[in-house]
C-alpha cells in the first residue's frame, strides 16, 4: 500500500525525505470515487516520476448549495488500493480542517474564464476548485500536476491560475477515459440507473457526430450544433444545459472551422449533472493534410 498521509506537516516530511534522495515529483489531484479515468493520470505520474502524489479531498467549497456534496460518493479503501496498482507512492487525505483550518479567509479566483459556461450554471464551483487546487500544489509544490481533459475548463483555468501566479508548476493535460460505448468515466455515473445510463450515451455520440462532421469538411457549424441540440432533447431523460463549439484557448465562441476548437456539452440525465467534451480537427488542420 502506498504511504497515506493526513495533515501538511506529515506530506511535508514525506516529500522532503523524496527530495533529499533526488526525487521527481508527480501530483494527482482527485475527489475520489477512483476510476480508471484516475488511474490513467496516477499512471501517466508514476511514468515521468519518482515520487507519485494522489490527493483525496471532496472539495466542500467546489459544491453549490443544492448540489451533491453530503451524498458525493466516499469509497477510500477502494481507492487506495486503485492508487497502489496504478503505481502512487504516497496517497494525501486531508481532512476539511486541514485544508481550511478555522479563520481561512483566502480565496483564489480566475475572473474572465471562470464565467463562461459551466461558471454560468454554477457560479461558485470555479472559485472553489482553484482555491483549493492552489493550496494543494502549494502544499505539494510538485514537479509536474495532472489533469484530465474530461474538465475542459477546468484543466484551462488551472493552466490559466499557474501560469498568472508564476507557479512552479508544470501543468499535464492526459486523455479521457471512456466506456466502450463512449461516455468519459466520471465518479458520478455511479449515480445513473440502467436507463439513464443507456441516455447517457447520447452525450459522447453528440460530440463524436459533430467531431466526424468537421473532420469531413462541414464549415456550417450553427446548423450542426442545433441538429445536435435537437437530438439531446430528443433523448429520453436528457437535459441539456449547453453544446457549443468555442475557442479550445478562449473559450469564445467560434463561428467558422479552424485550428484549436472544442466542443462541450453539460447536460442533465435524470437529475445528475454530466458533462464531456471533444477536441475538433477540421481537414486543412489535420495533420494528414497536404500542404
Ligand atoms: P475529480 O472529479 O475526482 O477528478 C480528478 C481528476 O481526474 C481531474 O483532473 C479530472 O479531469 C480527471 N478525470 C476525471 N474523469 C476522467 C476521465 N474519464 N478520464 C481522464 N481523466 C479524468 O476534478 C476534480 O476531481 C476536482 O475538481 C479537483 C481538481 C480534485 C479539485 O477539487
Amino acid at each position: 500500500m502506498p504511504t497515506v498521509v493526513t495533515t501538511i506537516e506529515a506530506l511535508r516530511e514525506q516529500l522532503a525525505a523524496a527530495r533529499a534522495l533526488g526525487q521527481r515529483v508527480g501530483f494527482v489531484p482527485t475527489m475520489g470515487a477512483l476510476h480508471a479515468g484516475h488511474a490513467s493520470l496516477v499512471e501517466a505520474a508514476r511514468r515521468e516520476n519518482d515520487c507519485v502524489v494522489a490527493s483525496i479531498f471532496v472539495n466542500p467549497t467546489q459544491f453549490g448549495p443544492s448540489e451533491d456534496f453530503s451524498r458525493y460518493p466516499r469509497t477510500l479503501e477502494a481507492d487506495l488500493a486503485l492508487c497502489e496498482a496504478a503505481g502512487a507512492t504516497l496517497v494525501w487525505t486531508p481532512t476539511v480542517d486541514v485544508m481550511y483550518p478555522p479563520g481561512d479567509q483566502t480565496i483564489v479566483e480566475v475572473e474572465q474564464l471562470a464565467r463562461l459556461l459551466e461558471g454560468r450554471h454554477r457560479p461558485t464551483h470555479f472559485r472553489g476548485v482553484t482555491t483549493v487546487v492552489m493550496k494543494l500544489l502549494l502544499a505539494v509544490i510538485p514537479d509536474v500536476a495532472y489533469f484530465g481533459q474530461k474538465d475542459f475548463q477546468q484543466q484551462l483555468l488551472i493552466r490559466t491560475m499557474v501560469r498568472d501566479l508564476f507557479l512552479p508548476v508544470r501543468i499535464e493535460t492526459c486523455a479521457t477515459v471512456r466506456e466502450v460505448d463512449g461516455l468519459a468515466l466520471s465518479s458520478r455515473n455511479r449515480y445513473l440507473s440502467g436507463v439513464e445510463r443507456e441516455s447517457a450515451r447520447s452525450l459522447s455520440q453528440a460530440l463524436f457526430f459533430v467531431r466526424d462532421r468537421i473532420a469531413a469538411g462541414e464549415r456550417q457549424l450553427e446548423p450542426l450544433v442545433n441538429e445536435v441540440l435537437a437530438r439531446l432533447w430528443a433523448t429520453p431523460l436528457v437535459t441539456p444545459d449547453y453544446f457549443t463549439i468555442v475557442s479550445a484557448n478562449t473559450l469564445e465562441p467560434v463561428t467558422a472551422p479552424g485550428p484549436d476548437m472544442v466542443a462541450l456539452v453539460a447536460a442533465r440525465v435524470g437529475s445528475t449533472r454530466l458533462i464531456d467534451n471533444c477536441l475538433l480537427v477540421p481537414p486543412e488542420n489535420s495533420p494528414t493534410a497536404r500542404s
